[in-house]
């Protein structure tokens, strides 16, 4: 692909990430939170910003497959086939890395979670930096992703040394995660490449064994997504002052302070695009609880119920 010249802010961005700096920038699926990835102390640093553990591994964002082959001990035909096919795009591919990945953006794992971004910018800034980038959704640990750049300066402020605004987010939730490194792959996490989509490449993919370790083995920690604001799934505690999520109207609308419609028509890829702004405007609203209604559990509605189930209450 042909990029225009780098604009002032690549040109400023690739510094600050040549120097060891955090840069956060915009993907299709969420914004993120980018440091040179070869470099320990800058990666450390993403760490820090985000009060993320560093049990918790990061996905290296390069240009293009050549660049991630060159990353990986080893490329699966399976994964090749889905980077060739989905690339520029939203899924994450887990495959065995080898030592120009540090540890600590693995978290110590054998293994590195490789993605190309289909976003121009994303596109421009791996050029002109020249690295691979490793970056985490641009949002404080267990807080929902950032899907504008104001998202983004709202969570993490000046922990950041510059932020770039590419708009919001097309996808708007993340990329989806299949891992390589077992025989039919597993899906690690459902995102903005549908389930169906890849079983048509590469067959029926495996479901991860259930973790219950604690601390979680690494790539296995569950991420919250937590609004502050109790989020109820397919249910209504009845009481308090309430805010609605959904595809479409509730049936009940005179319930509501607050109502989010996501999609119209129904529209999955509208729905998902606009999940995370809707449950930060729920969250702004000084409600008691926010009740959510499910997606049809098909395409991109895995990815939104998957996200709605971890900001969930449970129990
Ligand atoms: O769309 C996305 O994927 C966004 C944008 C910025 O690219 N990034 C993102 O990163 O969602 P983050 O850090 O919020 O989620 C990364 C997930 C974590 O659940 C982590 O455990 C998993 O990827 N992961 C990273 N490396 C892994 C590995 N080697 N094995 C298994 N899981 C891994
Ligand atoms: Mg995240």
């Amino acid at each position: 692909m042909v990029h225009p010249l780098a604009s002032p802010d690549i040109h400023k961005a690739a510094k600050i990430i040549k120097q060891g700096g955090l840069v956060a920038f915009p993907t299709e699926t969420v914004y993120g939170l980018g440091a040179d990835a070869t470099n320990p102390a800058a990666v450390a640093r993403i760490f820090e910003t985000k009060d993320r553990p560093t049990f918790d591994p990061l996905i290296v964002h390069v240009p293009g497959l050549a660049q991630a082959e060159k990353l990986a001990a080893s490329f699966p035909e399976g994964a090749r086939r889905l980077a060739k096919r989905f690339w520029p795009g939203p899924i994450t591919l887990v495959v065995p890395k080898t030592s120009a990945i540090p540890d600590l953006v693995t978290a110590g794992l054998p293994s590195v979670a490789l993605r190309v971004p289909d976003h121009p910018t994303a596109l421009e800034l791996l050029a002109e930096c020249g690295q691979p980038l490793a970056a985490p959704s641009a949002n404080r640990f267990g807080q929902v992703s950032p899907t504008t750049a104001s998202h983004v300066k709202g969570s993490l402020g000046d922990r950041v040394d510059l932020v770039l605004d590419g708009g919001p987010c097309r996808v708007g939730v993340e990329s989806t995660i299949v891992s390589f490194l077992s025989d039919p792959p597993l899906l690690l996490r459902p995102g903005g490449i549908s389930t169906e989509e890849i079983e048509v490449l590469v067959g029926p993919l495996g479901k991860p064994p259930k973790d219950e370790g604690s601390p979680p083995a690494p790539g296995r920690l569950s991420d919250h997504y937590a609004t502050k604001t109790p989020l109820y799934l397919g249910r209504d505690p009845g009481k308090g002052r309430r805010g609605f999520l959904g595809l479409a109207m509730p049936e009940n609308p005179d319930d509501y302070e607050r109502i989010e419609v996501i999609a119209s028509n129904g529209d999955l890829r509208e729905a998902a695009a606009n999940l995370f702004a809707a449950m930060r405007r729920l969250d702004a609203g000084g409600l008691d609880a926010i009740v959510a209604s499910r997606a049809p559990e098909e395409g991109l509605g895995r990815a939104i119920n998957d996200r709605l189930l971890k900001a969930s209450r449970k129990g």
